[in-house]
């Protein structure tokens, strides 16, 4: 399966990408995490990234068109996830030219619909392992200890960008430049919408009820 997860900042598109991965075995490709891996590592591409994702922008689509290209090459059989790819129609034109090289093409776009006020509470209260990349929320998904990873004890961080300032901006960026890909992927009939302010259970119950049938079809 090769699968589309669209969602504004904060709808929770990582938190449901965990689940559906270890479920249906395919490989997570995020590229926030990408980049920021790219960052850790002070890589060029890394700096180049650096100033756009600080601000809340786009990093130019000929830098990460490639950078996602590599990355899906290495998918298993069993396919992939994309987080946060494609971001505006360029960069999904650009994925279907490089899918239907190799005879393959997105099966299904998975939607998270959510307002920009609960997002906010969300972005602005998120912890992040910097080791691990497990997630955890101030209020709504805490660690057993405050403010350590449950899985690797190393302290959270917070993501530079998490701030209310730059949250609006990258808000805006989503309803400008990536929202309009649902109408593009509306076209082949690959699009499912699921609420995404509720529970993370009942998200990813919702998910799996759409996904196992598209596996059985
Ligand atoms: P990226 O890392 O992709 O960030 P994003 O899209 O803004 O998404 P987030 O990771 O912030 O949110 P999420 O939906 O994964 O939410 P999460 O599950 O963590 O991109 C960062 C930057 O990189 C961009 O601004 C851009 O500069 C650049 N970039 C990346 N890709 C690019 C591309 N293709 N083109 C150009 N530039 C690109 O959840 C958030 C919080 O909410 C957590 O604390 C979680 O615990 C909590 N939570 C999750 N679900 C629920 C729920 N159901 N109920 C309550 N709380 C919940």
């Amino acid at each position: 399966m090769k699968i589309v997860l669209l969602g504004a900042p904060g709808a929770g598109k990582g938190t449901q990408c965990k689940s559906i991965v270890a479920r249906y075995g395919l490989l997570h490709l995020s590229s926030g995490d990408i980049l920021r891996q790219e960052r850790a590592e002070g890589t060029e591409l890394g700096k180049k990234a650096q100033s756009y994702m600080d601000s809340g922008a786009l990093v130019p689509d000929e830098i990460i068109i490639e950078m996602m290209a590599k990355a899906i090459e290495k998918a298993p059989a069993a396919g992939f996830i994309l987080d946060g790819f494609p971001r505006t129609v360029n960069q999904a034109a650009e994925l279907d030219k490089a899918l239907a090289a190799r005879g393959q093409r997105i099966d299904a776009v998975l939607n998270l619909e959510i307002d920009n006020q609960v997002v906010t509470k969300r972005i602005t209260g998120r912890r992040s392992c910097p080791k691990c990349g497990a997630v955890y929320h101030i209020e709504n998904l805490k660690p057993k200890t405050e403010g350590i990873c449950d899985h690797d004890g190393t302290k959270l961080v917070q993501r530079p960008d998490d701030t209310e300032q730059v949250l609006a901006n990258r808000l805006e960026t989503y309803h400008r430049q990536t929202e309009p890909l649902v109408d593009y992927y509306k076209k082949n009939g690959t699009v499912y919408n699921f609420n995404a302010d509720r529970k993370p259970d009942d998200v990813r119950a919702s998910i799996f009820e759409k996904l196992d049938a598209l596996v059985k079809a």
